[in-house]
């Protein structure tokens, strides 16, 4: 199975099955000497963690993250950093009766297709449980760029199209969908801040491509807008081109239409992201499927499932935004000869 590998320099690979002993990540190319143990990991995996209420699945994992290598004494060795999260919760009988059925809005048929082979207890591979290596990875970026004066707010901005500061709304909304044994879709902002100018490679690795990437490599994404997105294609030129003014020496945009983002490199301003989540393909609702052998059947999946994504995506949104800036970063390291002969000259 290719493809769990993600980044240039700081590389990510992850791996894990849903309902395997433990899933994880190995982080190569991380540079030597940066503080990082368990604990700083914490606060990023607190935020995927599901806590049991309305918004979040019933399935609720301690995910402490174990490091196994890559850090002595509290710092980054420039090793490989092998991060280990264990499950404990897994209840893979739940997932007996799917063993032959292709859930609808899942990954199943297409797994079926390709490998003729799948681990089906709580989607396997393909399960939501792989994110949460991906936010211990992506952590490692953001404690880096932190350092870096990089500042990241990423909030819940709807479910179902009302503005998650609506409580009351939300609420209801959630109940009725608990009742009906429905789910719903959503959306997350994630606004970043203090990223130099100058980041990206043009061409099939700008920042804004490879942003997209990282995104649409998210389960459940189905759009990623950057700046104003789509509405662009309903602007004039002369709204959407953000004008540069000079002060004090300084060059900046005036508004920010393009969301940070010109010719796939960084112009300084917010880098300014949007992502559109389905709503949760496993509902309890009764649906029309087949079953592997191609017998059609009627549908409706019990288990513990989150109602509604972006709550416990918004992290994950947050982590692989981080991975693609702080990779961007490095890799911008041998874009100037300048830079190279400033960096052999202090040695
Ligand atoms: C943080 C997160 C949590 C998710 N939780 C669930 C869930 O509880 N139940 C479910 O059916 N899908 C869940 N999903 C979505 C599925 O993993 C995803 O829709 C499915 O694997 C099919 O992939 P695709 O939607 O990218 O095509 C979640 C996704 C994310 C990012």
């Amino acid at each position: 199975m290719a493809g769990s590998t993600f980044g240039t320099i700081f590389k990510v690979t992850t791996w894990g099955e849903s309902h395997g002993p433990a899933i994880g990540a190995v982080v190569d190319g991380c540079p030597a000497g940066l503080p990082l143990d368990e604990s700083s990991l914490k606060p990023y995996m607190e935020r995927r963690r599901p806590n049991g209420g309305k918004l979040s699945t019933k399935r609720v994992e301690p995910d402490n993250v174990e490091i196994l290598s890559g850090v002595y004494e509290g710092l980054t060795t420039g090793a490989p950093i092998s991060l280990l999260i264990r499950s404990t919760d897994q209840h893979s009988s739940d997932y007996d009766a799917l063993k032959e059925v292709c859930r609808p809005g899942h990954a199943d048929f297409g797994f079926d297709a390709k490998f003729g082979i799948r681990d089906h207890r709580g989607g396997g591979r393909s399960s939501a449980r792989e994110t949460a290596a991906r936010v211990a990875a992506g952590g490692i970026a953001l404690i880096a760029l932190g350092r870096l004066g990089v500042r990241f707010r990423t909030e819940v901005t709807a479910i179902g199209g009302v503005p998650f500061s609506r409580t009351e709304e939300i609420d209801a909304l959630l109940d009725s969908l608990k009742a009906a044994g429905d789910s719903i879709g959503s959306e997350v902002e994630c606004t970043v801040s203090g990223f130099p100018a100058g980041i990206g490679d043009p061409v099939f690795d700008k920042l804004d491509a490879l942003l997209g990437q990282a995104l649409f490599s998210i389960g459940a994404v189905k759009a990623v807008e950057i700046g104003d997105g789509r509405k662009v294609s309903l602007m004039r030129g002369s709204k959407n081109n953000d004008p540069f003014h000079a002060e004090c020496g300084r060059i900046e945009t005036v508004s920010n239409h393009a969301g940070g983002i010109l010719g796939g490199i960084s112009n300084g301003s917010d880098i300014r992201i949007h992502v559109y989540f389905k709503p949760t393909p496993s509902i309890s609702l009764p649906q029309d499927t087949v079953t592997r052998s191609g017998e059609n059947i009627r549908l409706g999946i019990r288990g513990r499932h989150d109602p509604v994504i972006a709550p416990r995506a918004a992290v994950v949104v947050e982590a692989m935004t981080g991975l693609v800036l702080f990779d961007g970063l490095l890799r911008n390291m041998t874009s100037r000869m300048s830079l190279v002969e400033k960096f052999y000259r202090l040695q």
